[in-house]
């Protein structure tokens, strides 16, 4: 039998309120479902909270979202599907997340991983983050988070 075809390359698109159902089923797999489905929704209409996702075909392979505040980017959340990791998948669309940021007058950006986020923060240095603060005690399982930040101008 002849090999397979490649699977085309994962493309970035800007997500929107019809990706909802997508982001939701990505969240609950990589993150156990931070949002709901209508927090998802609101989420997505608003221009200030722009969100990016990189699909194959049908499926939503990683997204990354934040808030854009004053000169600040925020970002939310970035996730990977679970059989899809370390492939770069993260840092692509979290670095096109930071550009988006730059392009629509964010200067730097922050964000909080939990302080046993490996991967998240492994993720985050990457791409220069640096931890300026801690807030203890952050998440319900009694976890501290890092506040981290970036100088998007660079
Ligand atoms: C964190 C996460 C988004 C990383 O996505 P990914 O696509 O696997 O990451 P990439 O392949 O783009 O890795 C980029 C860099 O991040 C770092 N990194 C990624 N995964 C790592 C891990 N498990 N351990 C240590 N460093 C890691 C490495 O520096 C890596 O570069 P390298 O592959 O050249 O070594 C993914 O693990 C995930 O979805 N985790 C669950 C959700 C989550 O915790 N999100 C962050 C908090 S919102």
């Amino acid at each position: 039998m002849p090999p397979l075809p490649p699977l085309p390359a994962p493309t970035l698109f800007r997500l929107a309120p019809e990706h909802a159902r997508a982001c939701l089923d990505l969240d609950q797999a990589a993150l156990g479902g931070i949002w709901s489905l209508a927090q998802w929704q609101r989420e997505l209409e608003e221009e200030a909270r722009p969100g990016l996702g990189l699909r194959q075909g049908e499926a939503l392979l990683a997204m990354a979202c934040g808030w854009l505040v004053l000169d600040e980017l925020h970002i939310t959340l970035v996730a990977v599907a679970p059989g899809h990791r370390r492939r770069g998948l993260g840092r692509r669309v979290l670095q096109d997340l930071m550009q988006t940021g730059l392009a629509s007058g964010a200067s730097r950006a922050t964000l909080e991983v939990a302080a046993g986020n490996g991967p998240g923060k492994g993720l985050y240095e990457a791409l220069g983050f640096r931890t300026a603060g801690i807030r203890h005690g952050y998440y319900r399982n009694g976890e501290d988070a890092l506040i981290q930040w970036v100088n998007l101008k660079r």
